[in-house]
């Protein structure tokens, strides 16, 4: 096998983005935007992006957060909740902003006290959505207290998606950030409409890394950390070209204040280098000829959003992190924070 040195790809799209807002997001949109054409902007802001009119607003703030000498589109996201209404969905779809709705069980995770509380109360909102070809994008975690943390997603797999799946089967469905074994397996048995997003987090790390040598909170993030063997199946889907799985950083910023204390919130912040993570995961398993596909095309294809035609190279090249990043009057504890990263990104 040659070594691969220097990899050009078409410039990747993020299909599972948290910008923020305000000052939040004007520190971090610029590493997204050096590396991503695109991305699927999640809506858990407060108060959710729950309606077409707040999501124009959103989108706005974004764009005018951007700095002007980078080119970045940002695909809108709805927040589903109890009370959203067919018309709602036919408002998003006729917008031409709105890429997808997104699922929070109630309290699963990070501003999803609005979530949804049975899914049985959007009957009429996943129908329509299921008539207009617009996805719906699940954060598939059971929120029951009784069920071991670990288990979360596994559980909703056998409770909601299998049933889902059968109530609604022409529905577009992206299984955000698969952690496990037990949901690429799901995927991978599905019909072509229910795809996966995965992060190079979960392709890299598994639950040791959240204890090694002590606990540590920005290796915190929901769904949580899995075993090694589901990294390992992650991790072949992810390289396997299956056109079903693509790329999602879940890139999740969170002050280091609100991560190093007695609560710390769940979200590991890899913008900065996302995509350098995700050439190291490949590559890792030999198999960087696949980054391409799973970074820059099948998740477009699965949007119905054309490929993008800018190029990126990554250099196989060891770099620093820098130990913090600044985050409106504070500061973010990136991925790798003082470590080394083996690529390094340079954009054409
Ligand atoms: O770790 C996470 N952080 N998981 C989520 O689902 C939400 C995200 C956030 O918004 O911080
Ligand atoms: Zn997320």
């Amino acid at each position: 096998m040659t070594t691969i040195n220097i990899l050009t790809i078409t410039q990747p799209d993020d299909w599972h983005l948290h910008l923020r807002d305000g000052e939040a997001l004007k520190a971090v949109l610029p590493d997204s935007a050096r590396q991503f054409a695109r991305a699927i902007v999640m809506p858990n802001l407060r108060p959710p992006v729950s309606s077409t009119a707040l999501a124009v607003a959103y989108r706005q703030r974004i764009l005018a957060a951007l700095p002007s000498d980078l080119n970045f589109e940002p695909l809108m996201t709805l927040y589903l909740t109890d009370n959203t209404r067919a018309e709602e969905i036919r408002t998003a779809v006729a917008s031409g902003i709105v890429h997808g709705v997104k699922f929070y069980p109630a309290g699963a995770t990070t501003n999803s006290d609005s979530g949804v509380t049975d899914l049985a109360r959007c009957k009429l909102a996943l129908a329509e959505m299921e008539r207009l070809g617009l996805p719906l994008l699940l954060h598939a975690e059971v929120t029951d207290k009784h069920v071991d943390v670990f288990d979360r997603e596994r559980v909703f797999i056998e409770r909601h998606m299998v049933t889902l799946i059968k109530d609604y089967p022409a529905l577009k469905v992206v299984f955000e950030h698969i952690t496990t074994k037990d949901a690429a397996d799901f995927v991978l048995q599905s019909p072509s409409n229910v795809a996966a997003t995965i992060t190079a987090h979960h392709l890299l790390m598994n639950r040791n890394d959240m204890f090694v040598g002590g606990i540590k909170p920005h290796h915190y993030c929901l769904p949580i950390l899995k075993r090694e063997e589901h990294r390992q199946a992650l991790l072949r889907v992810a390289t396997s070209g299956n056109a079903k799985f693509f790329l999602g950083t879940d890139s999740a910023p969170h002050a280091k204040h609100t991560k190093e204390a007695a609560c710390g919130c769940a979200g590991m912040y890899t913008a900065h280098a996302a995509m350098e993570l995700y050439a190291e995961a490949f590559d890792s398993v030999g198999e960087l000829d696949k980054l391409e596909g799973f970074a820059s095309f099948y998740g477009a294809d699965f949007y119905g959003l054309p490929r993008n035609t800018g190029r990126i190279q990554l250099h196989r090249q060891n770099w620093t992190v820098s130990a913090s990043l600044p985050f409106a009057g504070d500061s973010i504890i990136p991925l790798r924070a003082g470590q080394t990263i083996a690529w390094k990104m340079q954009s054409l």
